[in-house]
């Protein structure tokens, strides 16, 4: 088993000097993150080398260079950088994703090229993909590979995790291509975010964008299960925790502290990046200056700023803003011997970057939106037992993990200012219970448990739907059911009808059997070997009226009435009087619940909800559930959540009573129930140990097999009987 790692950027990145192609490291979360992974299994990266050439014989070289390292790289044209790269995920998805609205751009050729790369990868990368490999898709470039890998490894694990925010519905839904994006993500059998929040919004965008049926973690396709989950991001906390004390960090902090004398440090760190917040802290910056000349001269900002996307317009522009405002600050309070603002605009290396940590009494991390922000974990990692404070926006993925951060919202000046003015007055003692609790949590959250958590999910889900794959009746299975039907002598064959024998239609009194069911009834029951039950919770008189005439028999509303030998029979002899407190609260709930509305049934209530909101339906179900139990309680009555209805009825009675009925009545050697409901697993659960139950939709661990379509339900019996 092999590890595939897929990412638009490798971790490292090849750069041209005189001398040739050297190998440098890529900046970002993403790369240092997933650079630092450790994991047993063999692990093999895909991406982009962060170089353009279009010379066959350079790219020979460099892939030779990569693949020494297990990398393979895919090269892009210009054209793939600017409309792919530049355009549809830096232009459209990263501005969506951090809820920059207005610069949102929207153009048939950026998303044309995302296609087209996204297909390019899974060219790439599906010669090395084995079945039991494991594949793992990273970030917003690659949303759409997650599918077309899929289609073309229908067993392979796959997962994807979101590296940055995933925006509310409310936005999302500006996205012209959101169905084709949320369909490519479904690919995968897991899709990890850094937080509970981004995966929320995620879930809510699955089901209002294509209406699919999602149960809190996990949303149900035909074939299998695609989990969604949180996995807040590490970093390799050794690594960092143990790198001031390297000699050659060591010589660079010395040289630093020389420079800088005694002067407070404050450090911010990142890539050049709106969502950051930098231009917010250069005002927050400027604010605590202006009202507290204490601490000019004593206090400096050291910004490194590291170039990023530069030939996105919105990126340029940010640049020189950052050059203004830095440029009047430092004019406007610069002393001899003191600069309010020290700013690096450059990349640097792993040593430099630990020695700035390293000396660095606050480190200030602002952004209005950050899918995780490493750099603030970086920097409590590296503070080894020195003091130091951080200062951390509540908009980073990170804020929830480091609620001992003073955390602030980067959009108040004052906010930042006080901060800034706590910091540096904190007692030590209290810097260093603060830097305790926050170090305690990463040095065990860290990115080799994240990635172990990551694969380990992965791999369990791996197992489950591979059953659930097993379940689904193909050929194989149906070869099986059928060999013990023909075998039988005397069947019992129990189906519920809404959902099973008829699909589920808008309004529930127009789901009158279809002239091709009542066929297949009229020959079904034709057989004297066979006795057909409909298992419905629908009233009696219904099902008397649409199958008239054929010799089938019955259970009605749960099992409280039976036909059997021609006759209706009634399980529960008094009429059941509603309790008006109890149609109160249906009402109430119909009046503030558009398009829902009420069943009274003889032996049961129904609050019907299929045509609701989703949201709105499953908020009220719950009000309502809720308001219930106290009356039904009170009156020994069940309460019980269906398919887009909540029935209140009495205990006693269900679908699989009347299954028990039946069998301690006659004997027989094949049985076989088929429903698509929470009601109908009581019926499969009363089944004989050989009995045969088959759920329809969703997987259901309480059934044997699996019909996912209702469609191929009538074609599965028609097959059953031939
Ligand atoms: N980083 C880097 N070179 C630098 C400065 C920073 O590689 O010159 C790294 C830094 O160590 C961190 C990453 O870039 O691991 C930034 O990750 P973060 O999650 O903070 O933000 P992102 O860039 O992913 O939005
Ligand atoms: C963020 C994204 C990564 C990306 C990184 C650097 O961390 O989540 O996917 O690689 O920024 O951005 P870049 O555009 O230089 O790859």
């Amino acid at each position: 088993m092999k590890i595939i790692l897929i990412a638009n950027r490798l971790p490292v990145k090849i750069e041209r000097n005189e001398s040739g192609f050297v190998i440098e490291r890529s900046e970002g979360g993403l790369a240092t993150g997933l650079g630092s992974l450790e994991t047993k299994a063999e692990k093999y990266w895909v991406g982009w080398p962060g170089i353009h050439t279009d010379d066959e014989a350079e790219k020979r070289e460099i892939t030779e260079k990569l693949h020494e390292l297990n990398f393979h790289p895919v090269f892009l044209s210009d054209e793939q950088i600017e409309n792919y790269y530049e355009g549809y995920s830096n232009s459209t998805i990263w501005p969506l994703c951090h809820y920059f609205f207005s610069f949102i751009e929207y153009k048939a050729e950026y998303w044309e090229a995302y296609r087209e790369v996204n297909t390019l990868f899974s060219r790439e990368a599906l010669p090395f993909i084995e079945n039991d490999d494991i594949v793992w898709v990273q970030d917003y470039q690659l949303m759409l590979l997650p599918r077309m890998i899929r289609e073309q490894k229908p067993v392979t694990s796959i997962g994807y995790f979101h590296h940055i925010p995933f925006p509310s519905y409310e936005l999302f839904r500006v996205l012209p291509e959101r169905e084709e994006v949320l369909e490519g993500l479904l690919g995968a059998d897991l899709i990890g975010f850094h937080t509970h929040d981004y995966m929320r919004h995620f879930i809510s965008a699955i089901y209002r964008v294509l209406g699919l049926n999602c149960n809190l973690d996990e949303i149900t396709l035909k074939e299998r299960i695609v989990h969604v989950d949180a996995f807040p991001m590490g970093i390799n906390y050794e690594q960092y925790h143990n790198a001031p004390a390297l000699p050659e960090v060591r010589e660079k902090a010395t040289l630093l502290k020389e420079k800088l004398g005694d002067k407070t440090v404050i450090l911010s760190v990142d890539r050049l990046d709106y969502s950051k917040g930098i231009l917010h802290r250069i005002d927050g910056f400027d604010q605590f200056l202006q009202n507290n000349p204490a601490y000019h001269e004593k206090v400096s900002l050291a910004m490194i700023v590291v170039p990023s996307r530069d030939n996105v317009e919105m990126y340029a522009e940010l640049k020189n803003k950052i050059d203004q405002a830095i440029g009047e600050i430092n004019g406007k309070y610069s002393k001899l011997g003191w600069n309010p603002i020290y700013y690096f605009y450059r990349s640097f290396s792993f040593e430099e970057l630990i020695a700035m940590y390293d000396i660095a009494d606050i480190a200030l991390v602002t952004p209005l939106r950050d899918g995780m922000n490493l750099v603030a974990k970086e920097y409590l990692a590296a503070k080894g037992n020195h003091t130091g404070v951080l200062i951390l926006s509540e908009m980073a993925g990170a804020a929830i993990e480091l609620q001992d951060a003073l955390i602030i919202n980067p959009n108040d000046k004052n906010e930042i200012e006080q901060a800034i003015v706590q910091a540096l007055t904190m007692p030590e003692a209290e810097k260093r219970e603060r830097m305790t609790k926050m170090q305690k949590q990463i040095s065990s959250h860290t990115v080799k448990r994240w990635a172990n958590d990551f694969v380990q999910e992965l791999q369990g889900i791996k197992g489950q739907n591979r059953e659930i794959l097993q379940k689904v009746v193909g050929k194989r299975q149906l070869t099986q059911i059928k060999s013990a039907y023909d075998e039988a002598s005397s069947r019992l064959i129990l189906l519920d009808y809404d959902g099973t024998l008829s699909p589920f239609v808008r309004m529930p009194e127009d789901a009158v059997p279809s002239e091709k069911l009542l066929e297949l009834l009229r020959r079904i029951t034709a057989d004297q070997r066979n006795k057909v039950v409909i298992n419905s919770g629908r009233d009696h008189q219904t099902l008397d009226k649409w199958f008239a005439g054929l010799p089938l028999d019955f259970a009605a509303e749960h099992g409280v009435f039976y036909k059997d030998d021609g006759r209706w029979h009634r399980n529960i002899l008094e009429k059941i009087v509603w309790d008006e407190e109890i149609l109160d609260i249906i009402r109430h709930a119909i009046e503030k619940t558009p398009r829902s509305h009420m069943e009274q049934k003889d032996a049961a209530l129904v609050w019907h909800y299929r045509n609701v909101d989703v949201w709105l339906a499953e908020l009220r179900a719950q009000q309502l559930v809720n308001a219930l139990i106290g009356p039904c309680a009170r009156l020994n009555l069940q309460i019980v959540p269906g398919n887009k209805i909540v029935e209140i009825k009495p205990p006693d009675f269900n679908k699989g009573s009347e299954v028990l009925r039946r069998l301690e009545k006659d004997p027989y050697d094949f049985v076989l129930a088929i429903g698509d409901d929470t009601t109908d697993e009581d019926m499969f659960r009363a089944l004989p140990a050989d009995g045969i139950s088959i759920k329809v939709g969703n997987f259901s661990p309480a059934a044997k097999y699996r019909i996912p379509l209702q469609s191929s339900v009538i074609p599965f019996l028609i097959k059953l009987i031939q």
